[in-house]
């Protein structure tokens, strides 16, 4: 029945218009397309129709079927594709199979987008690449193996977008041929081995993205060449040797993630390149302290630089200029950060500020903004923190303050905090009430006393809550609750 409708519907009108554009009516949320004053409204194709579109649109240039379920279509029906074809593109269609090879074969194919089809295989291995293609799209999808050295014949390729299938190998040196590449993403496979020296011929690349891979050796300093680099991520892999001075260079670099790999380097005669908003160097084996040119990132967004091994006393005065500063992460290095108590600056756009282990002796003053994530854990502080020195603690919704030394610290019931960590402490009194909705509470190892309130775990609560607050009271420990919990 549908597959009569759709046809009745479809081809008469594709027919006309050579140009088609179906998309997925999804949840009411998107209109369909208006064809030529018809509406269009197909959510399912099938074998048969498909056979047509391909057998009789001998002039067809764009097929564009993003967000059909085509899972019932047999692939095979695309064997016969007009050779004028240009563009195809079948996002999220639930192709199944393996993609015939002629269609890397079309002789006038620029642009193949084949997103988001996790069981769509292909083997393009042993395609003959005489096509002219300009964009190619296969992430999300099962095609696996090693790239072919013949990649490096797509000589017209702009944009090459391999991101999570299942590839392995190493990166064929002659991806250094595709001299017209804008993008480069082979993020999330298992590719292994160098960076291939080549890639420093790409010098229209805007965006370079090979984080999640397993790949090693040195970052080559050439990557400098890439003048037009916007973004560069390279993040969990293995790359190791000294970090190269790559980002002075890169004037338009916005991007550059190099978490979680194996280089080290004087972290002290780092070369910063003031146009960065995002720098994660954070989980690698970079020493020494942090220079003051780090003062130059004016419009830092994102600086994370936590566990390294950076040591040395950080006056906060230095990222006083960091008025769009939004994450700001120098955790468990062997820092002494230093927060003058008259710090009076506010940081409007600060949302997460990760000290941990930093030897911090006061508690900022400029919090007052709305903050999401707060770690000071593993620090030397002292005393009451007033709740004013939380802001207005609207959105926080984790706040670890463990190992330190405070006394006393209000907790208001901000509706959207779900962790806080206050152990090992030197909190006395009353047992401070957790916010309600609060998943992780943990308050052990502290000089508490008293009676534990009825309400902070009735039955329902503890389920909810996973046991935790019971859990992490510490009743054997430090503190010195009467009569202990009540069931
Ligand atoms: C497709 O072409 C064949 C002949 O080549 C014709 O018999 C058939 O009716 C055509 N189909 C449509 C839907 O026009
Ligand atoms: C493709 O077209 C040829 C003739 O041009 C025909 O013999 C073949 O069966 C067609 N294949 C498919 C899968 O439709
Ligand atoms: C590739 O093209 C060459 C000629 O250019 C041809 O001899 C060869 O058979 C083709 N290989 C495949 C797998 O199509
Ligand atoms: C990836 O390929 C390996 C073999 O190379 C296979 O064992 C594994 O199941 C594949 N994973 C996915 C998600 O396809
Ligand atoms: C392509 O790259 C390979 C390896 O980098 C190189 O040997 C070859 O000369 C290049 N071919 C062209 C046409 O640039
Ligand atoms: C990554 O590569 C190294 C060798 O360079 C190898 O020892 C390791 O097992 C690989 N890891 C994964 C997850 O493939
Ligand atoms: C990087 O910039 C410096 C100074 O501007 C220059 O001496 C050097 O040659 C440049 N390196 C590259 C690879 O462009
Ligand atoms: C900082 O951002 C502003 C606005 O986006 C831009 O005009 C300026 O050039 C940037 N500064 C640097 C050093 O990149
Ligand atoms: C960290 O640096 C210290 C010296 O500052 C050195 O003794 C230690 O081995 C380094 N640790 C790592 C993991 O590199
Ligand atoms: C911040 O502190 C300086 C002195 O350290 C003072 O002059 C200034 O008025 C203070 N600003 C605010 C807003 O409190
Ligand atoms: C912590 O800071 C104090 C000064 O406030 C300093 O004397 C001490 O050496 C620092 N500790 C570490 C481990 O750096
Ligand atoms: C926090 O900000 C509010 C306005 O957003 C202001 O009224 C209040 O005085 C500030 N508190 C502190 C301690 O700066």
């Amino acid at each position: 029945m549908r597959s009569t409708r759709n046809e009745k519907m479809l081809l008469p009108v594709v027919m006309k218009l050579v140009i088609i554009l179906i998309q997925r009516w999804s949840l009411g949320r998107m209109p369909p397309i208006a064809a030529h004053g018809m509406e269009l409204l197909v959510t399912v194709l099938e074998t048969s129709v498909v056979k047509r579109l391909v057998q009789n649109l001998t002039k067809l240039r764009d097929l564009h079927l993003d967000l059909i379920d085509m899972s019932s279509v047999s692939l095979t029906s695309f064997m016969n594709l007009s050779s004028s074809l240009m563009s195809l593109s079948l996002k999220s269609c639930r192709l199944q199979g393996r993609l015939p090879d002629n269609i890397f074969q079309l002789p006038n194919l620029r642009e193949l987008n084949l997103f988001d089809n996790t069981e769509l295989t292909g083997d393009f291995l042993l395609s003959n690449w005489s096509n002219p293609l300009r964009f190619l799209d296969l992430s999300k999808t099962a095609f696996s193996g090693e790239l072919p050295k013949s990649i490096g014949n797509l000589k017209f390729l702009r944009q090459l977008v391999l991101n999570g299938c299942n590839f392995t190998g190493s990166v064929p040196a002659s991806v250094g041929n595709l001299t017209q590449l804008t993008i480069l993403d082979i993020s999330n496979n298992h590719f292994r081995g160098e960076i291939p020296s080549s890639l420093s011929n790409l010098r229209e690349l805007s965006r370079l993205d090979l984080s999640n891979n397993n790949l090693s050796g040195p970052i080559p300093v050439s990557l400098s060449f890439l003048k037009d680099l916007t973004l560069i991520d390279l993040r969990q892999n293995n790359f190791g040797g000294e970090i190269p001075d790559l980002f002075p260079n890169l004037t338009k670099l916005t991007d550059a993630y190099v978490s979680d790999n194996q280089l080290t380097g004087n972290f002290c005669e780092f070369q910063f390149g003031s146009s960065l908003q995002f720098l994660t160097l954070d989980n690698n084996r970079l020493y020494g302290c942090i220079p003051k040119s780090i003062s130059n990132l004016v419009n830092i967004s994102e600086l994370d630089i936590s566990s390294n091994n950076l040591s040395g006393i950080v006056n906060f005065e230095m990222f006083r200029e960091f008025k769009k500063m939004s994450t700001l992460a120098l955790s468990h290095n062997s820092l002494s950060v230093s927060i003058n108590k008259n710090f009076n600056h506010t940081f409007p756009a600060l949302s997460n500020l990760e000290l941990a282990s930093c030897n911090i002796t006061n508690f900022p003053n400029f919090l007052n903004t709305s903050f999401l994530r707060l770690d000071l854990s593993d620090n030397r502080i002292s005393g009451r923190i007033p709740k004013y020195k939380l802001g207005t603690g609207k959105y926080l919704m984790f706040l670890n303050l463990a190992y330190n030394f405070l006394s006393s610290i209000e907790l208001l019931q901000w509706e959207n905090l779900r962790f806080v960590d206050l152990r090992s402490n030197l909190l006395q009194g009353q047992l401070p009430i957790p916010p309600s909705l609060v998943d992780f509470f943990s308050i052990s190892n502290n000089r508490l006393s008293g009676e534990i309130p009825l309400g902070i775990c009735t039955e329902n609560e503890m389920e909810r809550r996973e046991g935790l607050i019971i859990k992490d009271l510490g009743e054997e420990e430090v503190n010195a609750f009467k009569g202990g919990l009540r069931k």
